[in-house]
């Protein structure tokens, strides 16, 4: 945290969106948004306005319900040449945020997971991505073929506060192999995510725990 201003990195999908929009529910918390600056873990290289965008989801359910200043969004321009975004991006995150160990730490940094254990754009076909010496990096969706700009695994991994958001059943067993370290559970992005010297939490629905409770 510098002067009263916290940098956090959040992620796109579904589960952040429920999380925004509980956090723009009006008078719901007190945030002093002033002081709130927010980056993404990784975006979809498509226009803002684009139903896939990640910043556009959080624009649309809480940056414009709340009077979070323009200047405090550092969006991840995904209608840029992606090779071009990253480099751009990169430098964005050295000229803004604390550097510790040559890295970017973020007070906080909010993933997910997807049912092969991607996290941010780091896919289990692209794990070079955990341990490249890049802050940003061009990814591909594996099926989609998709671009996508994302946050590298140590700078992820240096951050001060990584919190996991997982809902749904379809992630289960993922989670259960990852935080079981059950099996093959390496294979997944996801599991190679721990700070280096901050906090770690997983915050699970009902549904997403089914296979980890009580194991
Ligand atoms: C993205 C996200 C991605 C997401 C997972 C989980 O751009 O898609 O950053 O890593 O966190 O796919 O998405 P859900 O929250 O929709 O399950």
């Amino acid at each position: 945290m510098v002067k009263g201003k916290i940098n956090i990195a959040v992620s796109g999908g579904s589960t952040p969106v429920m999380l925004f929009s509980l956090l723009a529910e009006e008078n719901k918390f007190k945030v002093q948004w002033s002081g709130v600056n927010f980056y993404w873990a990784d975006e979809r290289c498509v226009r803002p306005d684009d139903a896939q965008s990640n910043f556009g989801s959080a624009n649309n359910t809480l940056f414009r319900n709340t009077n979070i200043p323009k200047e405090n969004i550092h969006r991840i321009f995904g209608e840029n040449e992606p090779d071009e975004e990253a480099v751009r991006y990169s430098a964005v995150l050295r000229k803004n945020i604390a550097q510790v160990n040559n890295l970017p730490q973020f007070d906080l940094i909010l993933l997910g997971t997807g049912e092969d254990g991607h996290t941010a754009s780091i896919f289990p076909d692209q794990m070079e991505l955990l341990t490249s010496e890049k802050n940003c990096a061009v990814a591909v969706h594996p099926e989609s073929n998709q671009n996508r700009i994302t946050l590298t695994g140590k700078v992820i991994s240096n951050a001060e506060r990584i919190y996991f958001l997982v809902t749904g059943n379809s992630k289960a067993r993922v989670i259960e192999s990852i935080l079981n370290k059950k099996g093959d559970y390496l294979k997944y992005p996801a599991a190679h995510i721990h700070p280096d010297n901050g906090v770690l939490k997983w915050y699970l629905d009902k549904e997403a725990a089914e296979f980890t409770v009580n194991s």
